[in-house]
């Protein structure tokens, strides 16, 4: 660095300094060895792990609150069924100890969160759970933890703590592993995508919402959309398809392109999440369009045969980066009923939350 650029630097330091009366002495050396310029954090300032903005708590409320069920989820399954049971679904004493181990995972990563919130911080609350046998509880577990995934991937990168960002992804590189060992035990192809997909605060509370049944008083209020639900009447199941745990099996496709897909979604008004506290809401216009978010894309087919509050829509081909690479639709992924055909990427997927009518719903494509 030259002597101009130095002094220059150095003033500005001493600028921030002079702003922030808690901050330490300006650091002697601007650039430590070995470190090329650029970059951001990387002196000698405290990290900040904590909300910066509004946004910022909200996001991390809406993750610690999906932290919470899922600590519940995993012991209430655990609870709910046999050893029979579970060994009648090839789980053996093993396998539900590592889903007792994700749980403990869970204390942690609260634990985490609840730190970085503070006192504010929302506290776990009653849930109600649509399963009634060990293969219904890996699949929801499994569709659960992509939503959880997928929901902190969508707003990560827009967060003002990037420190406190950090702490978050370490814990969902976690959840994100749990999602894959759920694929595992119901049998599917462990991680058919490239990449997991983004979706945003509002989509991820949209579909976490309807299992939060009651929570304490002082929880702070979500702020964030929840659409009309929408409902996927036949989505694949892969309990139909005779499926063992597995590391890993070429399974038959569950779907597959020009695959007929019906839907039936809600009208926006309805009471949803816990202690009647929510309701439904959109600002789109006219049901037109299914939006397919999935990978890095989010596409879109027509959506036909629209009747009231149901239509059904044609599974589109398509692959990633062209001809050889992963197709589109394919494992657990997400799709809405929109007013329009925005082009989204993931950096800017929120853009499509005002042309939401319904949705998303998760639909299992592989
Ligand atoms: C959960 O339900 C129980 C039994 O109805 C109740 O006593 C408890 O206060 C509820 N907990 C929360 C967090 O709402
Ligand atoms: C969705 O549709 C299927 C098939 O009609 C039905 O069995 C299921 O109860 C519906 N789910 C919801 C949440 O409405
Ligand atoms: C795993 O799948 C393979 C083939 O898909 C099968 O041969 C094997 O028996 C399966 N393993 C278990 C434990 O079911
Ligand atoms: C699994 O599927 C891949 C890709 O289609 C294929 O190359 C491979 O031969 C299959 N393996 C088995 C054991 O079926
Ligand atoms: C999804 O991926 C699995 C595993 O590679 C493959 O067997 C299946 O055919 C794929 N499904 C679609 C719809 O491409
Ligand atoms: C949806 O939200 C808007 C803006 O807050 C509000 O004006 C409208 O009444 C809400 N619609 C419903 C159905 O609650
Ligand atoms: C939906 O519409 C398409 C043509 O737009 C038609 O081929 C298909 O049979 C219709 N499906 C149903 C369930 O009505
Ligand atoms: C999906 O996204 C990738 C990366 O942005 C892009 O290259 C590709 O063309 C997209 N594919 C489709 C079918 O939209
Ligand atoms: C992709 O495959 C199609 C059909 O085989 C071919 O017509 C097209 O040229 C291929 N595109 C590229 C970019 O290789
Ligand atoms: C989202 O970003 C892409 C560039 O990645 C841009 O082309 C597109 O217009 C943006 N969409 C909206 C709705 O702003």
């Amino acid at each position: 660095m030259n002597p101009l650029s130095k002094a220059l630097l150095t003033t500005l330091l001493l600028g921030l300094v002079a702003l922030t009366s808690s901050a330490p002495a300006a650091p002697t050396t601007t650039t430590a060895p070995f470190t090329p310029p650029g970059g951001l954090g990387t002196n000698s300032t405290p990290p900040v792990y904590a909300p910066m903005s509004e946004f910022d708590f909200q996001s991390m409320n809406l993750a610690l609150n999906q932290e919470w069920i899922e600590l519940d989820l995993f012991h209430h399954g655990l609870a709910q069924f046999s050893v029979e049971e579970f060994e009648a679904a090839g789980l053996d004493a093993e396998d539900r100890y590592l889903i007792q181990f994700m749980a403990e995972q869970e204390v942690g990563h609260a634990i985490a969160l609840t730190n970085i919130l503070g006192p504010n911080a929302a506290k776990p609350c009653n849930y109600s759970y649509p399963f009634t046998d060990v293969r219904g509880f890996v699949d929801f577990c499994q569709k659960l933890t992509r939503w959880g995934e997928s929901g902190v991937y969508g707003f990560l990168e827009h967060l003002n703590s990037r420190d406190a960002a950090n702490i978050l992804l370490q814990s969902i590189t976690t959840e994100a592993r749990q999602q894959m060992i759920f694929r595992q035990f119901e049998g599917l192809f462990p991680m058919p995508e490239w990449f997991i997909p983004g979706i945003t605060q509002s989509m991820a509370w949209t579909l976490l919402s309807p299992y939060i049944v009651t929570c304490p008083a002082e929880n702070p209020k979500i702020v964030w959309q929840n659409f009309p639900a929408l409902n996927i009447t036949n989505n694949p199941a892969p309990d139909e398809e005779n499926l063992s745990p597995n590391i890993s099996s070429n399974v038959t496709a569950l779907s597959f392109p020009g695959r007929e897909v019906s839907l039936t979604w809600d009208s926006p008004g309805k009471i949803t999440g816990y202690d009647g506290l929510y309701t439904t809401n959109t600002t789109a216009g006219d049901p037109k369009f299914v939006a397919w978010i999935t990978q890095l894309n989010t596409t879109y087919t027509s959506l036909t045969n629209i009747s009231g509050n149901s239509g059904t829509t044609i599974q589109p081909g398509g692959n990633i980066f062209g001809n050889n690479t992963a197709p589109l639709v394919n494992s657990t992924i997400f799709i809405a009923i929109t007013d329009a055909d925005v082009f989204v990427t993931p950096a800017n997927i929120s853009m499509i939350n005002s042309h939401i009518v319904a949705g998303p719903a998760v639909y299992q494509s592989g």
